[in-house]
């Protein structure tokens, strides 16, 4: 008799790895991935196998929690010796590849401004026929990577990605950018690509029961993982949320810069990063509170806060569309979302550019320009979202930074005031070394690295923004603030801190003219139209 059908806990997580390092944006690219495990992973292992005790001393200091160091004891010196080893030697191909990038960059950096025809036959082999070679007007030579190709390479190596299956039972989770999981801790480690289907079979039974000898057989599961697995898995049915079904609009802020904006039409989750479903003192919406289907999720940046692989994986199979915003076509750091979106098993992806507009049922999408926050690259897969819904206008400006507030008096005229308005305000941002750091053949020097950040806007920038727009409701988020980003993000904010300084001017400043104005916390929701 087959064993009866049970549901997936609420509270199981799906975390993502790459040669057993959290995954995220410049982990699935082909043509970055390789930079992060040489300049990042190799080299942070190799520093803590120098000195692990620096390691250990540095992570007691809470300033320092967010920097390059492993958050293991000195004990576990062998086994990051062992993944060290096996990293040189299954990524080989891989240090091959950024070494023949910064072949490449010293070639180009050679060129004269004279024809880079000539210079084909000198880009080492693993890059040939996957770069061109081009000027910018000032004849400054660079690569344009054939993203697409490069996804079909060998290149590309999905038998680095892994899945660890565990049990969340707390909001705080150690900082993961800079450590790697060296045990499955609780959970069940499977090696299979992202795009694996069993995963969707797997999270529908959050919401349909079905058969956990399937996903077992589906995932290959080793036998001794058996019995752990087997507790993923419950009979009680899960606490379900009807699609809304009321007049206007109503919006529900999960946290950072989730938020679910529905009709009776359509529902829009805009940068998926959504709690688990435990007993807390902190209410909040989590998995249960978000509709079965989701018929579009907007995502501004890949920025690891906003793009987040464990949210958006177990959602794979109940997402109509993921809008993200175009990429600038081949520049190193600017890989491209639809690419790696679809390279992880996401079927309908399309990109929106500046200005860009689609119908939805009952209004509109339109991606409006996203200024700022990446350390002055070119990056321009970045994108607001604007949205039209049951006659009301929201705008997710993520982390728009208004370095140029004009900017807002041509949006005005090209797409009319608005209502509400999101905002970032992480008006310090980290150097750029941070999160770019690893895409650099060489070091930037310290003071241009301090200069260059990748911070949103700050209150006067804030208030720039609203008196040109001129919404009747700001709200600040994607502030970092909930202990559920912990594992991404280490804000250690206190009422001094400058970010909530620059918050609160902008809340002054729209109490004094009549805003309605607040920075949402864990939980809210609001109506529109009703
Ligand atoms: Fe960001
Ligand atoms: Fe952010």
């Amino acid at each position: 008799m087959p064993a009866p059908a049970r549901y997936l806990k609420p509270n199981i997580a799906l975390e993502p790895l790459y040669n057993q390092w959290y995954a995220w944006w410049y982990l699935i690219a082909p043509h970055t991935a390789p930079m992060f495990v040489a300049h990042l992973h190799v080299r942070i292992m190799q520093s803590f196998l120098a000195a692990p005790d620096i390691h250990v001393a540095a992570l007691k200091n809470p300033a320092l929690m967010g920097g390059p160091y492993i958050n293991y004891s000195v004990d576990r010196a062998p086994d990051i010796k062992r993944l060290l080893d096996r990293t040189l030697q299954d990524q080989a191909p891989s240090l091959r590849f950024v070494e023949a990038l910064a072949e490449l960059d010293k070639l180009l950096a050679a060129s004269s401004g004279h024809s880079l025809e000539g210079l084909y036959a000198k880009v080492p082999e693993l890059l040939r026929g996957y770069v061109e070679l081009t000027y910018d007007l000032n004849h400054r030579a660079s690569a344009r990577f054939l993203e697409p190709l490069l996804y079909r390479s060998p290149h590309h190596r999905e038998s680095s990605q892994s899945m660890v299956f565990r049990r969340i039972e707390q909001d705080a989770r150690p900082y993961v950018f800079s450590t790697p999981r060296l045990d499955a801790e609780g959970g069940v480690h499977v090696r299979a690509p992202f795009r694996h289907a069993a995963v969707d079979q797997l999270f529908a039974m959050r919401t349909t029961p079905g058969s956990v000898e399937a996903i077992r057989e589906a995932f290959a599961l080793d036998p001794a993982d058996a019995e752990v697995f087997s507790t993923f898995f419950t009979d009680t049915a899960p606490r379900r949320t009807p699609r809304y079904d009321g007049a206007g609009v109503r919006i529900r802020y999960f946290g950072h810069a989730c938020v679910l904006v529905e009709s009776r039409e359509v529902s829009i989750l805009t940068d998926p990063v959504v709690s688990y479903d435990f007993p807390s003192e902190l209410p909040r919406y989590t998995h249960a509170d978000l509709p079965d289907h989701i018929d579009y999720v907007l995502l501004t940046h890949g920025h690891a806060d906003h793009l987040m692989l464990e949210t958006l994986l177990p959602l794979r199979g109940r997402i109509g569309t993921i809008v993200v915003p175009r990429n600038n076509g081949g520049y190193l750091a600017d890989p491209s979302l639809k690419l790696l979106l679809r390279s992880v098993g996401f079927p309908r992806v399309v990109e929106i550019e500046d200005l860009d507009s689609f119908d939805i049922p009952g209004g509109s999408l339109t991606g409006l320009p996203f200024l700022g926050e990446h350390a002055d690259l070119s990056i321009r897969a970045k994108t607001a979202h604007l949205i039209r819904l049951e006659g009301q206008s929201l705008l997710m400006a993520a982390d728009s930074n208004a370095i140029e507030p004009q900017l807002y008096d041509h949006i005005v005229q090209a797409v009319g005031e608005i209502d509400v308005l999101f905002l970032g305000m992480e008006s310090e941002g980290a150097p750029m070394s941070w999160m770019y750091g690893s895409l650099l053949h060489t070091p930037l020097p310290r003071k241009m690295d301090q200069s260059r950040r990748l911070n949103g806007s700050n209150g006067e920038r804030a208030i720039e923004i609203v008196n040109r727009l001129r919404p009747t409701q700001v709200y600040i988020y994607a502030m970092g603030r909930e202990p559920w980003l912990g594992h991404v993000m280490v804000m250690n904010y206190n009422e001094d801190s400058p970010q909530l300084v620059e918050s609160r001017k902008l809340l002054a400043h729209c109490r004094e003219h009549g805003i309605v104005a607040d920075m949402p916390y864990a939980r809210r929701e609001l109506f529109l139209g009703t």
